[in-house]
């Protein structure tokens, strides 16, 4: 259990009104969670602070080789006015899982979700209250040492800061369109694509610039080594339901472990809907859609929450998927999990966690 000191703000800042377009990121609340490492001693000093900017070296290691890591995850105002997160011991678990890989000391689970509801009580009023809004929530490390040279670093720092948001695409529930990338790939197995880290998203950016300028919002990966089976999208992992089974890609090393795409895969599951977790190939969807057994396809996302895809392009096809509307399992999906996050559901997997 860590010993948290907490400095509360003397300056306030002006929250955002009641009905205001938040859009995604780019507020930040009144305070935020920090906490410092050092070789040796382990991590201390930890304190939820006023959020403020941050004094680093130059030669900080975070700046030159990318030694870093984050997660996303989300506070949300339930029914019952209390502040609720959704499966905060899975963000806690893949904390540590991208940290062994990038060489980052772990943190005890118990710690990490003890800091992330300590920050997310302080600014509990910050919490927005619309339907379709959150408290996004930022936990990221990164390394410190002064140096130039290529080791793990000795010193890092723990933060989680906070951001009221609304969807993470502009349009909300309404279908996005889709760009199958086959020049550039994410990732692949041996390398980071499982773990949430800077380098991955730095490495999206071009197909992403790519996909926007023709129209689309968001790519979706195909594997590094033959470019023939989809891995996932930019920020989501991606479902299809192909007659009558819903098949998601297997955990391969190369895409990253969603909570949301598990929580999916376990309400299918409960009702009784069949559920696959294996390869799919880009020809396989086109086959599909060519017989009419492409019913639906969405993306899946703490950021995205449940996020329709109405048209996917692959080189010159483009698929339109049921009309460009959202089906009928998405909008199932959409409404079980945003219920059972903000309470108006049932909660049969003990997914919802009171932050106090
Ligand atoms: N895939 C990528 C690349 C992501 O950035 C995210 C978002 O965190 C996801 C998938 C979905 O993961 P989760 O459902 O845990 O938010
Ligand atoms: C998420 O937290 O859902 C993300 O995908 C993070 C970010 C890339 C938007």
């Amino acid at each position: 259990m860590l010993n948290i000191r907490i400095e509360k703000t003397t300056e306030p800042k002006q929250k955002p009104a009641a009905g205001q377009k938040l859009g995604f990121g780019k507020i930040f609340t009144d305070h935020m969670f920090v906490m410092n490492y050092t070789e040796g001693k382990g991590w201390y000093d930890a304190r939820v602070v006023p959020f403020s900017r941050i004094s680093l070296s130059p030669a900080a290691m975070v700046f030159h080789y990318g030694q870093e890591m984050f997660e996303g995850l989300k506070a949300y105002r339930g029914a019952d006015g209390k502040a609720y997160l959704f499966r905060p011991d899975m963000n806690a678990k893949r904390t540590n899982a991208t940290n062994r890989r990038l060489c980052i000391p772990e943190i005890p689970e118990e710690d990490f979700v003890q800091a992330v509801k300590t920050v997310v009580d302080v600014d509990s009023d910050w919490i927005p209250r619309e339907e379709g809004t959150s408290l996004y929530i930022r936990p990221f490390i990164i390394a410190t040492d002064e140096f130039l040279g290529v080791a793990p670093s000795q010193n890092y720092l723990f933060m989680v800061i906070l951001s009221p948001s609304g969807a993470y695409y502009e349009n909300g529930l309404a279908p996005v369109g889709i760009w199958i990338e086959d020049e550039y790939v994410r990732a692949v197995k041996g390398g980071i694509g499982f773990a949430k880290t800077g380098g991955n998203y730095a490495a999206s950016l071009i197909a992403q610039v790519k996909a926007h300028d023709e129209g689309f919002s968001q790519v979706l990966w195909l594997d590094g080594v033959e470019r023939k089976y989809i891995e996932e999208v930019g920020a989501m992992n991606i479902f299809f339901k192909i007659n009558g089974t819903v098949v998601t890609p297997m955990l391969n090393g190369s895409i990253l472990p969603g909570i949301t795409r598990d929580s999916v895969l376990h309400l299918c599951r409960e009702w009784g809907i069949p559920t696959e977790e294996r390869r799919i190939s880009v020809e396989e969807l086109l086959l599909a859609q060519q017989n009419g057994t492409l019913e639906e396809v969405f993306g899946t996302g703490t950021a995205a929450v449940i996020s329709p895809v109405g048209k996917l392009r692959f080189k010159d096809d483009v698929m339109t998927i049921h009309d460009g509307k959202i089906g009928p399992l998405s909008q199932k999906l959409y409404d079980a999990v945003t219920g059972i996050q903000r309470g108006g559901a049932e909660d049969p997997f003990g997914w919802r966690v009171l932050v106090k």
